[in-house]
């Protein structure tokens, strides 16, 4: 049975997975804080916390709050920055068999192109996520995000700076999401990922005052799922790159759906705060489906609900 995907076919150096499962930016740390969970090794990708160019404190406290089958969050992109990253987890990182993947956020589009010019040629790195879809920064982030020509900007400026494979993840907070997915693919994306959290609030009606110190945050998990699902069905009939799901994924049937739909890979997010082992009980329960409807290719499942 093989369950290996490649995600960056027309990349130079690809970027091979052994298995379609992977973690979610910012709900798995630097991957180093699971390690004495569970084997993470066995993981198809680590995808890291965002990362900026200088280190973030990230957004007035209180940043997390629970809502009906899901999370809503304004971290702000709390982060070490990415000196500290180079010195300090990458060397880790580059002694691990699971690809690391860094997911990069700035407020301009030169940020970017820097960022992927540092973790350019640095062992132990994998591949960037470049996040033009964050909702919890003043500027930049989803902002990039939200129209094709911006995207593709962003996009072809990190292209420029890294010999890596480059995934770009994509917000839902905005009108046609596969307009964006297109100019991001055409301005030379390897892979897409998509979706990031959706603009949400919640209000104490003690306090009469929003609970969030950021008022508005992104909202994550199992009630975000059908969104989700919709526009990775509708991005992979948009673009011929791997696309990468998210958004919601608890299970393995989860995970399934999304790859019926047409993803080559998924990423396990707020999943992992009730159930830190959640991203491998996804896999081994993808792992059983295939055995039980004696499937033996992970591939002959990417997109088969599409008809
Ligand atoms: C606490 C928290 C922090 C997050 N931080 C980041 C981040 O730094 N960069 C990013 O691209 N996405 C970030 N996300 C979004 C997730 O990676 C994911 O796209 C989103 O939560 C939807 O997936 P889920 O429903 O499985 O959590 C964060 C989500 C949460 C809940």
């Amino acid at each position: 049975m093989s369950l290996s995907v490649q995600l960056a076919p027309k990349h130079h150096s690809g970027l091979l997975l052994a298995n379609p499962v992977m973690t979610a930016s910012g709900t798995f740390g630097y991957g180093t804080e699971y390690s004495h969970l569970f084997d993470i090794q066995q993981l198809g990708a680590i995808v890291c916390k965002g990362t900026t160019l200088e280190p973030r404190d990230g957004n007035l406290q209180p940043r997390l709050v629970e809502t009906a089958c899901g999370l809503l969050n304004s971290i702000g992109l709390q982060n070490i920055g990415v000196d500290a990253l180079i010195r300090e987890k990458a060397p880790i990182w580059a002694s691990w068999r699971v690809p690391v993947i860094v997911n990069i956020a700035s407020e301009t589009i030169d940020g970017y192109a820097q960022l992927a010019g540092k973790l350019d040629g640095v062992a132990g790195i994998s591949a960037i996520e470049v996040n033009i879809s964050c909702p919890n920064i003043k500027a930049g982030g989803a902002e990039f995000g939200a129209n094709p020509e911006s995207a593709a900007e962003v996009t072809a400026a990190v292209k420029v700076a890294t010999s890596l494979p480059v995934l770009v993840k994509l917000t839902p907070n905005t009108s046609d999401i596969a307009k964006v997915a297109t100019a991001v693919a055409e301005a030379g994306a390897d892979a897409i990922s998509l979706i990031n959290t959706i603009k949400g609030i919640a209000i104490d009606i003690t306090s009469r005052r929003p609970l969030l110190g950021n008022i508005t945050g992104g909202l994550s998990g199992p009630a975000i799922k059908p969104v989700a699902l919709c526009m990775v069905y509708e991005v992979a009939g948009a673009v011929e790159v791997p696309v990468i799901g998210c958004g919601g994924i608890t299970t393995a049937s989860d995970a399934i759906e999304f790859i019926m739909a047409g993803a080559s890979a998924v990423q396990v997010g707020t999943a992992s705060f009730t159930n830190p082992r959640a991203p491998l009980d996804v896999l081994e329960g993808i792992e059983q489906f295939m055995k039980k409807g004696g499937i033996n290719n992970l591939t002959d499942l990417i997109g088969i609900a599409r008809g």
